[in-house]
Parts: structure tokens; C-alpha cells; sequence
């Protein structure tokens, strides 16, 4: 069982949190679409927004995890391809790590912005920062909304290179985060 990345390709802890991730990063964007819609006499008003916080925070702890093993594994080696095609790779997988982060923080400071804690799956609860910001709820949802926006146009220009390089240049790139060699 590879679970660190290998100079093939990314091990099992690296692959289970990049589609964990992913997959949770599309729900949110749903999820948060339709329920900025509700009104609050919708049934599902208060479920829904507790879902996306409960959801995003776990999300959040996974990306701190994430960083933290990317810290200490090695990078699998570079693909072959043009000099600004290993930049652009690279500086997009800088800038989605970057949009992620700041997408959470900003969804933290929408849901804590009149000071209360934020519910965890009714479990545990991420506390507010002892002081606010004029208008914290409306600025940070309006950056919320703009990158929220910006990490989906993004993760799509990023998936789309992941499937032209392994079906028209057959290079194998989405084969190395799909299985360890
Ligand atoms: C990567 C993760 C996330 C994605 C993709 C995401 C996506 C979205 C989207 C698309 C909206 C609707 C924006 C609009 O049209 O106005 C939204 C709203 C919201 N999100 Fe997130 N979100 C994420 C993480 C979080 C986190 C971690 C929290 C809090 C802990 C959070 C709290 C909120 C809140 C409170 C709103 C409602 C804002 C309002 O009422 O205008 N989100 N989110
Ligand atoms: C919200 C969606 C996504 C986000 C935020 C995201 C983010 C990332 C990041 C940050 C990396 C760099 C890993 C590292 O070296 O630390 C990466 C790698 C990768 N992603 Fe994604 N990703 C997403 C969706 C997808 C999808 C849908 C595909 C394919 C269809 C994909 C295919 C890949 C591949 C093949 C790699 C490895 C690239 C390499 O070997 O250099 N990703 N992703």
C-alpha cells in the first residue's frame, strides 16, 4: 500500500484528499447556489446553512491536513511538456491551494460575523474571534461569492488540462492521482 507519493505519482493519503476534497468543493458550491435562494420560511432555510458550515469546516481541516502532508512528501516528478505548461501547472496548483484557503476563511468570517460560535454537525462548535469588522457579513460574502466563482471556473481549467494530457497527450497525468506506482 503506497500511502506517501513516490517520484511516479501521488500516494493514497495524497489521492483520498484531493477527490474528498474536490467532491465536498462542488457540493458546497451547490449547496451554497441553492440556498442563498431560501427564504427563511423554506423548510430546509436553517438545515441547509448549517450543512454548508458543518461541511465546510471539515473541508477546512482537511486542507490543513492536506498542506501539512504535502509539507513532508515528495512532489512525483515533473511530466514532460512545455516550459510554460509545467509554470501554468504548477502556479495554478499554487493559486487553487491559495482560493481554497481564502474561500474558507471568508465562509468562517460570513458565519461568525455577529460573534457566535459555529455549530459542527451539532458535535462541536469553532468559536468566534473576540472581535468584528463594520459589516463583516456582507463584504466577507460578497469575497465568499467572488471566489467561491473563481475556485470552480479555475478547477475547471485545471481538470480540463488533467484530461487532455492523459487522452491526447498520453502522458499518464490523471493515471498519478487516480493509483500510487
Ligand atoms: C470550499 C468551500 C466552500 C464553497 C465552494 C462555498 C460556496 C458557497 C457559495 C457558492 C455560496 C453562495 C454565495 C452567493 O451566491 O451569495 C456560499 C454561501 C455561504 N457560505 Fe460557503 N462555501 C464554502 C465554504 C464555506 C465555509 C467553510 C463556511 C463557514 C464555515 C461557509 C459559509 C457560508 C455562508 C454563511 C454562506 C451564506 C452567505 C449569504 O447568506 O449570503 N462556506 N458558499
Ligand atoms: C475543486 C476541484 C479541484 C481542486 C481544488 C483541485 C486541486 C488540486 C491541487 C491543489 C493539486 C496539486 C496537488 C499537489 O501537488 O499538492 C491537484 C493535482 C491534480 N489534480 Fe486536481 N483539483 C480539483 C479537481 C480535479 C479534477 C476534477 C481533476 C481531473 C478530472 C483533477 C486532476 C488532478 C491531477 C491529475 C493532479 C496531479 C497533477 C500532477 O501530477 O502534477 N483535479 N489538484
Amino acid at each position: 500500500m503506497t500511502l506517501k507519493n513516490t517520484a511516479q505519482s501521488y500516494g493514497w493519503i495524497s489521492i483520498a484528499m484531493h477527490w474528498l476534497m474536490a467532491l465536498a468543493i462542488f457540493g458546497l458550491f451547490g449547496l451554497g447556489l441553492y440556498m442563498v435562494e431560501l427564504t427563511y420560511y423554506d423548510a430546509w432555510y436553517k438545515g441547509s446553512l448549517d450543512l454548508h458550515k458543518s461541511i465546510g469546516i471539515i473541508t477546512f481541516s482537511i486542507l490543513l491536513l492536506r498542506l501539512f502532508w504535502r509539507s513532508i512528501n515528495i512532489k512525483p516528478a515533473e511530466l514532460p511538456a512545455p516550459k510554460w505548461q509545467k509554470m501554468a501547472a504548477h502556479w495554478m496548483h499554487i493559486a487553487l491551494y491559495i482560493v481554497m484557503f481564502l474561500l474558507m476563511l471568508t465562509g468562517y468570517l460570513i458565519s461568525t460575523a455577529k460573534g457566535k460560535a459555529i455549530p459542527v454537525f451539532g458535535l462541536f462548535s469553532i468559536p468566534a474571534l473576540p472581535w468584528t469588522i463594520n459589516n463583516q457579513e456582507d463584504i466577507s460574502g460578497l469575497i465568499h461569492a467572488t471566489l467561491a466563482w473563481s475556485l470552480i471556473v479555475m478547477s475547471a481549467l485545471h481538470a480540463f488540462a488533467a484530461i487532455k494530457h492523459q487522452f491526447i497527450n498520453k502522458d499518464g497525468a490523471l493515471n498519478r492521482m487516480l493509483t500510487p506506482k
